[in-house]
């Protein structure tokens, strides 16, 4: 994978390359950009897609302290990413934490977004109770090390009929949340202390789609449905039996929801 030297990280991204607007995806916790791959395989001879490994991720370094990690210090990455790979423009899109990066770029480079696709995510800051679990999870990562969290957070993030009748994206997702200590404890700390983006919802102007997993449990429908009932002109898509990672859970339907958002931009 290329890499780029960015604020002092070398930051490693998959680039398909090609005509066309760039969509540059933004993989969510604890994953990496290979979290992308049904998208890249289906639909990446077609499409230019861009995806960064966020700092600490994949094959990304990692910061020096754990204050290197915040949702500004990855969407400055990705700006940096953007401005190395001379794009001044892309449909930007994310899953989950993702999002929240995504609506970081919106808060203060506005002008690189052309479309935006929010995936499995919300505006909103951490609840306090969100925000003790945070921090119980990193003490249980530096004392047992985020191994340990994997089959817990599988529970919340897949869907049972994902779990139940789809072991290879079971699989997939296990491989992807093997992840640096680090990152999952600067991670946590990121999401735990991000900032409160609804105020962003109603000032979107772009394009935007919001698709959701019909059954996630970690940013659910009815969040979804607050956000496109917000953001003007906003799509909202669905996906049947899907969990948190619907990208990995229905790829077929996400990248048709997905192409069909693209080909009418
Ligand atoms: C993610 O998928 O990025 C995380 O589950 C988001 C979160 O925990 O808020």
């Amino acid at each position: 994978m290329p890499r780029v030297q960015v604020d002092g990280i070398d930051l490693s991204y998959r680039d398909t390359g090609g005509e066309g607007a760039a969509v540059v995806l933004l993989h969510g916790f604890p994953f990496d950009s290979t979290l992308w791959d049904p998208q890249f395989d289906a639909l990446g001879r077609d499409v230019r897609l861009i995806a960064p490994d966020l700092r600490g991720f994949g094959g990304s370094s990692p910061p020096p302290g754990p204050s290197g990690y915040s949702m500004s210090a990855f969407a400055s990455d990705v700006a940096a990413l953007l401005d190395h790979l001379e794009l001044p423009q892309v449909v930007l899109g994310g899953l989950s934490m993702g999002g929240y990066v995504s609506f970081e770029l919106l808060r203060h480079h506005p002008e690189r977004v052309m479309g935006l696709v929010l995936a499995d995510t919300r505006a909103e800051a951490d609840a306090p109770e969100v925000r003790d679990k945070r921090e119980a999870q990193a003490k249980q990562v530096a004392e047992r090390g985020g191994g340990s969290l994997v089959l817990p957070m599988m529970e919340a993030l897949l869907s049972e009929d994902t779990r139940r009748n789809r072991p290879e994206a079971v699989r997939a997702l296990r491989v992807v949340m093997e992840q640096d200590d680090r990152s999952w404890i600067g991670g946590l700390e990121a999401m735990r202390e991000r900032a409160d983006s609804s105020d962003l919802l109603d000032g979107i102007s772009v394009p935007t789609l919001i698709v959701v997993g019909q059954h996630d449990a970690i940013a659910p429908p009815d969040v979804a449905r607050g956000m496109s009932e917000r953001i003007p002109g906003a799509r909202l898509v669905v996906l049947e039996g899907a969990g948190h990672v619907s990208n990995l859970e229905a790829p077929d339907a996400f990248n048709a929801a997905l192409s069909s958002f693209l080909e009418e931009l």
